[in-house]
């Protein structure tokens, strides 16, 4: 795509990956995503951010458009070493010689570990507080680490009120509209709310310090720039996209559940129907997700603003079925809080899934409001209504928990 100027002589040079499914190998990016990079004319032209290496032709287009024929890159920031945004970096330094490149200082070391042959590359470390002129502008960088890597920052212009914010505030959503208030809002925030559950999660306590952090420097922000998605322009949508993260660190769980399995003969799939037919009768909104179905980063989009994990797999080889475990191992990874929940399955001879379901959701640290339910085989009148009765339990504690 052309670049776009997002404000005077500022402009985004990224790249629109429509086909994008796989994002970094372990979440789904079903709408696609882009790789934002931001070009500012000013006496050392300043490149922020690349994009992932196979879109380096059009970064480069971008670059030399926005710079009117002759590209350049005077000045190099990285705000963040992972490859879909410094994937190019190497080819920026053979193309351009910048005189300098801008990182934070685990930036340094993340910039040593992926490119081997930046010995002598014009690098300068730039921690919290530290502050650049690039001609009529300044740009000013803030460390923001786990957001979402050791590494990442976000460089400030205060001439502009403009922050480039790397992995914080994006989604993933190829478009090719570039600001928010283009979009549907109800689209954006749920997209945004997956990238969190996804991608950000785990780092809600560094989120949480970093928006306090910010909202101390009084910074006046009217542009907030991330590296993938739609760009939020003006005071209400950057507040818009503050508060978000505010509310998604702070896990606040609404009355909703989550009843994730996997089945073989459809007995573990009849339990997990009369569970949510128990937590309706109590009120909360449920999804029955099927791991077969639903993408592990499906699921964790939708469980990380419920109140319950009810999970369940028929009995395999004396565990569980394979696809649960992924979705468990997957889920405590992102560390999710203030969860409650419950285990189901059926099994033929041994039995251990009930067993080795509760050990799991211990180690994710959800609270076990009921001891399960597992039946032989198919389930009975009394196993749906032991279901039933679980499901309502569950409801009940959600309802207690959250109206307390
Ligand atoms: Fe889009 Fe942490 O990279």
């Amino acid at each position: 795509m052309k670049p776009v100027e997002i404000k005077k002589d500022i402009f985004w040079v990224g790249a629109v990956d429509w086909n994008s499914r796989d994002f970094h190998g372990y979440s789904l990016s079903p709408r696609g995503t882009t790789y934002n990079s931001f070009l500012v004319l000013d006496e050392k032209v300043t490149l922020f951010d690349t994009v992932k290496s196979d879109c380096f032709n059009e970064l480069l287009c971008g670059i030399a458009q926005a710079c009117g024929g002759e590209p350049k890159v005077d000045y190099m920031v990285v705000n963040h070493l992972e490859p879909d945004h410094a994937g190019c970096l190497d080819e920026i330094v053979a193309r351009f010689k910048p005189e300098k490149i801008f990182c934070s200082p685990m930036g340094e070391k993340a910039l040593r570990s992926f490119y081997h042959n930046s010995q002598d590359w014009p690098v300068e470390v730039v921690p919290t507080g530290a502050s650049i002129s690039i001609g009529k502008r300044t740009v000013q960088f803030i460390e923001t680490r786990m957001l979402h890597w050791p590494d990442n920052m976000i460089s400030y212009i205060p001439e502009d009120k403009i922050a480039f914010c790397s992995d914080a505030f994006g989604q993933n959503w190829a478009s090719t509209e570039r600001f928010a208030d283009e979009v549907d809002r109800g689209m954006l925030g749920r997209l945004l709310a997956e990238y969190y559950a996804n991608i950000v999660l785990p780092y809600s306590p560094m989120v949480l310090k970093t928006l306090d952090a910010l909202a101390g420097m009084n910074l006046d922000i009217d542009m907030l720039c991330p590296d993938h998605g739609l760009i939020w322009r003006g005071k209400e949508d950057v507040q818009y996209a503050l508060d978000s993260y505010r509310a998604f660190a702070l896990q606040k769980p609404t009355k909703k559940a989550v009843i994730a399995f996997d089945t073989m003969w459809h007995s573990t799939e009849k339990m997990a129907r009369a569970i949510c037919d128990g937590l309706v009768e109590e009120g909360i909104s449920v999804r029955v997700m099927s791991v077969k179905h639903n993408h592990h980063s499906a699921v964790m989009a939708e469980l990380f603003d419920a109140a319950a994990f009810i999970v369940g797999s028929p009995t395999h080889n004396n565990g569980i079925l394979p696809m649960v475990a992924d979705l468990l191992t997957y889920v405590k990874g992102l560390r999710p809080q203030n969860k409650i929940g419950a285990v189901f399955g059926s099994f033929g001879w041994s039995g251990e899934c009930v067993k080795v379901l509760t050990e799991h959701m211990e180690a994710i640290g959800v609270e076990l409001v009921d001891p399960g339910v597992k039946v032989k085989n198919r389930p009975t009148h009394d196993t749906y209504a032991a279901c039933f009765e679980m499901g309502k339990k569950i409801g009940q504690a959600i309802n207690a928990k959250i109206d307390a």
